[in-house]
Formats: C-alpha cells, structure tokens, sequence
C-alpha cells in the first residue's frame, strides 16, 4: 500500500511514520508513505497558502490550487508506479465519523491520500473537485488536520499484513469483531494486593477464550451499550438446533421428577437440594409449570414457565451437557408454551453476558422501565429465530 499526506506539516507527519511499529515496517518495505508540502505547490511570490475568506468571518481558508495541483502530482506518482487511482481523503471536523469499520475499508486501497486542512478550512471546490470523502476522527475541532490523517493513517497501515508482529493481532482486539476487548494482565501473578483472575493461569484454552468472551460482551454491555446493540443485530441470529431422537422435554409431575430437578439444580443431594425442592414446589402451587429435559435417560436441564405472568425461569444446563444447543431448545419450548403471552419475559443476572447475549438473539430485549440493580428484566418481542 501507498500513503500519502497532503499537509503544511510534512516533518511532522513524516517523524511520526518513521517511528516504532510503523517506522519498522515502512523500513521493511511493508507499506510505502510519502507527506508533501502544500507550500510547494503555490504559485505566489510570498508562496502563501491561504486567505480570507469571502463573505467575512474570523480565520483564514486554504487556497484551492497548491492543493489541486499537489494531487496531481500524487496522481502522476501513483500512475507512473503502475498503481490505481489514489482514494483522496479529506480530514475534516464536518466529515463522516471515523471507526474501524472505515479503517478496514480504507485499508484496502492500494494507494490513500489523506489531506490536511488548516486554520478556518479548506476552499470547498477542491474538496469537490478531488475529495473522495471527507472524515471527522471525533467531534471536536483540532488546529488541523495532521493529528486526524496520522489517526487515519496508522488505524489502516497497521491492519497491513507484516505490519504487527502477530498477524492474529488485530483480529481478536476491540471493535474488530464489534467488542471492545478483554482485560489483559501481566506478570507479576500479584500486584499490590491484586491477583490476575484465576482462570488465566488454568492454562485451559477453552475456558480461557470463554472467560474472555464472556468479559468482552460484559464491557461492551455495559460501557458502550450502541456498540453492544449493533453487535446484537450484525451477530447470527439463534438457531434452534433440531430435537434428537432420545431427547424430550417432560412436564415435572412426581416426587422422583421433583427430586431430579432439585438435584440437577443444586448438583448434590444435601440441604441445599432440599431447599431447591421446596422452591420448585411453592412455584407449582402459585401456577408455575417445570420441565424436565433429557437425553435418553438422564435429566439434563429445565426450564419453568408462569401462564398466569408470561414469566420464564430455572432455564438451566447441566454443565457437561452446556454448548450443545439444549438452552435454545429449551427456551424455544417455554416460548411455545407461552404463546398465549404477547411477550414472555424473564429476570437475568447482569453479569451473565452469554445468557443475555442468547436471549437478545431468541428476540428479547431488556425492559427499559424495569431497574432491578443487579438483574436485568427482558421481554420476548417477537420471532428472531430459525430453524437449523
Ligand atoms: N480537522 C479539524 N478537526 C478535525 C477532526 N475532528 N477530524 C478530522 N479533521 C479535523
């Protein structure tokens, strides 16, 4: 790729391209930069670059032709080098906001050409007459437009392949897939009385990647909810995994179905169990319906449903029998069930991110008017599943 900037600060652009990661690639060949100088394209003695501006008003206007003709020199460049046509930027603070949807779409040009503009703006015709775009990295105004086209240029040139020593890199970081990332730590295990969470140091992958997984939807929820609903919409929606022949779903109705569900709830027999037990029965009494899953002969999971509220509840998987699609079936069925309710609902805690994260895609959405601290309510509104 060729990178050129378009600027009256072109020592500065240039020392910032020839510095770390990038100084060592573009050393390396790996990408081709280039920062040219407005001021030497003007045709004035004084080699002035910009004027006041017509109709009055405070600050001055960069003239149309140096930077006219500058382009035209990076075009003659560009085709002399057998390259395409460069794609023509203009960084300005009225430009389409950037991100890193825009990054990887800029990154895949062969040639960039980012323009600077200075003081009050630029003469609108030459963004006309050459701008392929105009982008604002932010809304607040900077004295120009280098800082923007250098956040433009190492977003784009960082995503060139060699750029980062671990191509995987970018891949699993913020926004790549829509997330913002994990926490990440380092040694020392302890640092002032603060531990690295355990799992990290399990050396299970698998439990790894879902416990950061699970931190990265968690952040996203929480600190940027735009970014968590659009990752929402643009994510699979849930597909409801065919029923197996040795798997069914069974109303609760014995003692042993009772026992069963209390033991699969709690994972023992003790006290606690008990507890359980008298849980699920006090529900029964007040209207509520348990269903037992499983898989040829062993309770696996359950899900209870309220026809008097439109509730849903107790959706539970045994952990050996979890990633299989049984949750999805199990929800679907309780919605079925319900489908006498316009939108069933159910309480989730806060921090289970893949529940909420699978619920949203089975068509729920948290309930604005209920705050309930720690949990979350979400409501059913409306098909958002298919079929495998
Ligand atoms: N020039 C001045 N402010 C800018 C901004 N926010 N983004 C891009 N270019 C600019």
């Amino acid at each position: 790729m060729r990178i050129d900037i378009v600027t009256l600060f072109p020592e500065l652009c240039d020392t910032f391209l020839s510095a770390s990661i990038l100084g060592r690639a573009r050393e390396k060949n790996l990408f081709e930069a280039h920062c040219h100088q407005i001021r030497d394209y003007t045709k004035n003695k004084q080699r002035q670059t910009d004027d006041y501006p017509y109709g009055g008003g405070c600050g001055m206007v960069l003239y149309a032709q140096p930077i006219a003709d500058c382009l035209r020199e990076v075009q003659r460049q560009c085709e002399e080098q057998g390259r395409a046509r460069p794609h023509i930027v203009f960084m300005t603070a009225a430009g389409q906001p950037y991100n890193e949807t825009t990054a990887r779409r800029l990154a895949s040009y062969d040639s960039l050409t980012l323009v600077c503009g200075h003081y009050e703006g630029i003469d609108e015709r030459v963004i006309e007459a050459f701008g392929d775009e105009e982008i604002s990295i932010g809304d607040y105004v900077l004295t120009g437009g280098e800082l923007a086209s250098l956040v433009v240029a190492d977003s784009v040139l960082r995503l060139q392949p060699g750029v980062l020593a671990e191509e995987k890199g970018y891949e699993e970081e913020s926004y790549w897939d829509g997330l913002i990332e994990y926490p990440q730590y380092t040694r020392p295990e302890v640092w002032e009385g603060r531990a690295v969470p355990p799992v990290l140091l399990t050396g299970d992958h698998n439990k790894i990647d879902a416990w950061r997984g699970q931190r990265s939807r968690e952040r996203t929820r929480l600190r940027r909810p735009d970014l968590y609903e659009a990752w929402c919409e643009s994510h699979p929606i849930a597909r409801i995994p065919r029923w197996k022949r040795s798997e069914r779903a069974q109303l609760i109705r014995t003692d042993a179905q009772f026992d069963a569900a209390a033991a699969l709830l709690t994972g023992e027999q003790g006290e606690e169990c008990a507890a359980a037990r008298e849980n699920l029965m006090a529900k029964r009494s007040a209207g509520w319906a348990f269903y037992l899953h499983s898989m040829g002969e062993t309770p696996d999971a359950l899900v209870g449903v309220c026809h008097k509220t439109g509730e849903i509840a107790q959706l539970f998987v045994k952990s050996d029998a979890r990633e299989q699609g049984i949750g999805t079936k199990m929800l679907d069925f309780a919605l079925k069930k319900l489908s006498e309710h316009g939108s069933p609902w159910l309480n989730v805690e806060n921090s289970n991110t893949a529940a909420i994260g699978l619920f949203r895609r089975m068509g729920f959405v948290p309930d604005a008017n209920e705050d309930k601290g720690e949990n979350l309510v979400m409501r059913y509104c409306g098909k958002k599943t298919e079929k495998l």
